[in-house]
């Protein structure tokens, strides 16, 4: 298996990335209204013309940074501005328009494999056997990973006493565990295959504070212990400040901003004062940073092949 050598310093590279979806465009009767209050305020009738077709979605929009190794590197920006789709490229789930992505220096389409045996993406549901019990969930991810069986079963119980459960729930059903727990596992399993690269996708949206912070906390561990590089994804400032070495700001698919989180308030800083995150969010895209419930405007069963 492949072992980045000690000198490497960048663990993953994006370099002019852009990725492009094509969506149902507005509903043709929903445009030919549109159209028509226009045409009668501009006293035009032809403008009542409304064709049907696609629209491009450009989710990344030429972004290039580096994550170096053993770095926690944040990606903030509100609903829409591109983040899951930037992990999921570089999680090979999804193939860029143009540009490049290495990990440890093996480009993502020509080494696929090699690549995803470096990373490990964790995505704000986590995906389960819900029925199965964690243990077994982690021994189905470590075989996957190529972990043999003795030493899955080794590593599967030494995360699941990490993890603070009791040992009556090794072999309850996932379902019945709280999400923090459930969020947790998922995290856990980079502990069976020691995946260099962790890509967490709000990994602590919907959280109470107090698994918010055993995650987060949890997160710190991995990097310490297993040497990994982390690229996180969150809507919460206090999170990218308390635990980020580096934060990119994006916002409609660009990079808006890309410092250190003092960096950042630096940047927006007046008058002497320091500015909280949250400000320097506001300044740079003048946005707040909006919660789930309020994303309307994906629809997948529109997305049109
Ligand atoms: N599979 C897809 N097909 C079509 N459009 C998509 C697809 N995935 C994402 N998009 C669009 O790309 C843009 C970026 O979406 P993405 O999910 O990456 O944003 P996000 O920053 O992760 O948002 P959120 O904070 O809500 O998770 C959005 O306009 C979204 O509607
Ligand atoms: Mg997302």
């Amino acid at each position: 298996m492949f072992k980045p050598t000690n000198n490497t310093q960048v663990a993953v590279l994006v370099d002019d990335v852009v990725k492009q979806f094509n969506v149902a465009a507005v509903p043709v009767w929903r445009k030919l209204i549109r159209r028509s209050h226009q045409a009668a305020e501009n006293g035009n009738s032809t403008e009542l013309k409304a064709r049907r077709g696609k629209e491009v979605i450009t989710a990344v929009d030429h972004v290039t940074f580096n994550v170096q190794q053993n770095e926690i590197f944040g990606v903030l920006g509100p609903n829409g501005s591109g983040k899951s789709t930037l992990i999921r490229l570089l999680s090979t789930l999804l193939l860029p328009d143009q540009g490049r992505i290495e990990v440890f220096g093996l480009d993502i389409e020509k080494n696929d494999m090699q690549v995803k045996r470096l990373i490990n993406r964790v995505s704000v549901d986590a995906a389960f056997f819900k029925k199965l019990s964690p243990k077994e969930n982690l021994l189905y991810g470590a075989r996957l990973y190529g972990v043999s069986g003795p030493e899955a079963n080794r590593k599967a119980k030494e995360i699941l006493k990490r993890l603070g459960l009791r040992e009556s729930s090794y072999t309850s059903p996932m379902e019945d565990m709280s999400r923090g727990m459930q969020q947790k596992v998922a995290i856990a399993r980079a502990f069976l295959s020691q995946p260099i690269v962790l890509l967490l996708d709000e990994p602590t949206t919907g959280l109470d504070p107090r698994s918010k912070l055993e995650v987060q906390a949890f997160i710190n561990e991995l990097r310490d212990t297993h040497n990994a590089t982390i690229l996180i994804t969150t809507h919460d400032m206090n999170e990218a400040d308390a635990i980020c070495d580096r934060i990119a700001i994006l916002d409609e698919g660009k990079i808006v901003a890309l410092d250190t989180p003092d960096g950042l308030k630096k940047l927006v800083s007046h008058n002497g004062q320091t500015p909280s995150l949250e400000e320097v969010f506001m300044q740079l895209t003048g946005k707040e940073l909006v919660e789930k419930d309020d994303l309307t405007d994906f629809v997948p069963e529109k997305v049109l092949a």
